[in-house]
């Protein structure tokens, strides 16, 4: 599944990241890639622990805490730290590669099976040309640039890559997500009986059959989660 999620981050966040990120100490995004995405791999990330890179952390942890339709559609059993990338210059381009399967975190050692991929863009698209992200989903292939603020998710299995960046600089924040519940099909089951049953709620209140449903989604939630 590809979802769409509007304003994870606010406007003031955007103002601060983007000050933040103004005269960052930006360093070769190889150092992170597996071999074969080392090899096509071209752009440069924060270092981890340098404070632009903390700061930006903590607002995008925090616009995810607020926010029901991405819990809805990742239920999040833990993260990848979330990293800060840019596009531009010389190093404009990700050709196309898959995430790898299991990334560590690097404060705790911890794995994270990567299941979905996700993407905060950091400025708008009117601040640079290219710069598409483009993911092969199972439903064709798809070529995401979206405004300052929003995510987009993805299947971490999907081939995909960013186009390389003619003007300006593309600035995003990325992360990976190991769900509680690890088939793509099932959460897009349950995503899209939850999102129903909010539907149902906002037009009929609270029905016999939208207790009923909401039964039936956490029946299946118990049936597919891994805790
Ligand atoms: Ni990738």
């Amino acid at each position: 599944m590809l979802l769409h999620v509007p304003q994870v981050l606010g406007a003031d966040d955007i103002l601060t990241a983007q000050s933040l990120l103004a005269d960052a100490p930006w360093t070769d995004g190889r150092a992170s890639a597996g071999p074969q995405a080392r090899e096509v791999k071209h752009n440069e990330q924060l270092a981890h622990d340098c404070e632009a890179a903390r700061q930006i952390r903590s607002l995008v942890m925090a616009g995810l805490d607020r926010s029901p339709l991405f819990f809805s559609a990742a239920l999040p059993k833990r993260l990848f730290t979330p990293r800060v990338n840019r596009y531009g210059g010389d190093s404009n381009h990700y050709g196309n590669h898959v995430d790898n399967a299991v990334r560590i975190v690097a404060d705790t050692g911890q794995r994270v099976r990567t299941d979905i991929s996700c993407t905060v863009f950091l400025n708008d698209p009117a601040d640079y040309d290219g710069g598409e992200l483009v993911v092969q989903d199972t439903y064709g292939t798809q070529s995401i640039k979206f405004q300052a603020g929003d995510l987009v998710l993805y299947p971490g299995a999907s081939v995909h890559q960013v186009k390389p960046v003619t003007r300006g600089y593309r600035l995003a924040c990325f992360f990976w997500v190991e769900s509680l519940v690890r088939s793509d099909d099932q959460r897009r089951l349950l995503y899209d009986l939850d999102m129903n049953l909010l539907r149902l709620r906002q037009a009929h209140g609270e029905t016999a059959e939208t207790t009923a449903l909401t039964g039936t989604y956490h029946n299946l939630l118990r049936m597919w989660v891994d805790t």
